[in-house]
């Protein structure tokens, strides 16, 4: 990999230009920006589906501390894990062992969500839908059932109905992790959604396998739900030395310009120790980079206009 490589004390630069420096003032630029900003609510709760049937590209590093940035932002939100692993159920510190009420009975039995949610343990104002291994069924399970497509759909409107009515806060962000397929659940997240925010990993194969997500993201808004949209587009486990990571990063903005957050996720092990501690690095390494540039994505979702 070394022949991809920027060399690191480029000609005619002073240190300042390393990517090391770069990357410290970045850091020392975003802890300030950051520090103790309350982001604004959305009018209505925003309902946004990570998605990429691409397998460890972020979509769960993204889905929880996205939803761990926003809480700590003083905004309710909730994780709705769809996915058989529970890997977001874990990184959240939530119980998820089988016999737990889990997604799969509320898409499978009906059981309203409100019955199902837990609070996530050290972290104001976020709440966690858990999936258990019992969800690898549910994609069989579903093909048989009626408006298959619209369980969780449905099942969202009934837990916002029911909050409002309970005079519970409002919740502010729905954030739903998705498997690494485009099977019913995957469907079914996207049935329940207006926007749809895809994660892609800064590698070479990275747009292979994307133009198969949005055509059947078009088939979906033709069929099933006209409104939704591909609102967001994230490039995780960016490695700012590599020009590889560059060129895939200004692919990905020419063909989605709008989309494309101006914010990067670099690649960074305290994001991938986070979880098994049963943390977000919000909390497991606050002042990380990784930690920041999640910060610095959440306040750049809450300022870009909702669709
Ligand atoms: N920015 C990052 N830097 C380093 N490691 C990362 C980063 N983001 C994610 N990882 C690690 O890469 C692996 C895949 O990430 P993650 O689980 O978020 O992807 P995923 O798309 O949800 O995967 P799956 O398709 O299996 O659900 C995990 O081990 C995770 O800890
Ligand atoms: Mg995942």
């Amino acid at each position: 990999m070394a022949d991809q490589r920027e060399d690191s004390a480029p000609a005619g630069g002073g240190l300042d230009d390393t990517p090391l420096m770069r990357e410290l003032a970045r850091d020392h630029a975003r802890r300030r920006e950051l520090e103790g900003l309350e982001f604004a609510a959305p009018e209505a709760t925003r309902v946004i589906t990570v998605a990429n049937q691409k397998g460890g590209v972020g979509k769960t590093s993204t889905t929880v501390n996205v939803a761990a940035a926003l809480a700590m932002g003083g905004l309710d939100v909730l994780v709705v894990d769809v996915d058989p692993q529970g890997n977001a159920s874990t990184a959240l510190g939530i119980d998820h062992h089988a016999d737990v009420p889990s997604m799969y009975e509320v898409l499978v039995e009906s059981t309203p969500m409100q019955e199902v949610i837990q609070p996530v343990p050290e972290m104001e104002g976020l709440l966690c839908a858990p999936a258990t291994i019992n969800l690898s069924g549910a994609e069989i399970e579903l093909v048989s059932m009626v408006a298959r497509e619209n369980r969780l759909r449905g099942a969202i409107r009934d837990l916002l109905a029911e909050r409002e009515s309970a005079g519970l806060p409002r919740l502010d962000y729905v954030l739903v992790d998705c498997p690494p397929s485009l099977g019913l659940l995957t469907v079914n997240a996207l049935v329940a959604a207006r926007e749809v925010l895809i994660p892609i990993q800064a590698e070479y194969y990275a747009l292979e396998g994307l133009t198969l997500l949005l055509n059947n993201i078009e088939l979906l808004r033709q069929h099933l739900n006209p409104e939704l949209v591909v609102s967001s587009i994230l490039l995780t486990m960016y490695d700012a030395r590599t020009r590889l990571a560059a060129q895939v990063a200004q692919d990905v903005r020419d063909h989605f310009p709008e989309q494309t957050f101006s914010t990067t996720i670099p690649r960074s092990v305290r994001i991938s120790e986070a979880p098994s501690y049963g943390q977000t690095v919000l909390t497991y390494d606050p002042g990380s980079s990784g930690a920041l540039a999640y910060r610095a994505a959440a306040h750049e979702l809450t300022i870009r206009p909702a669709p």
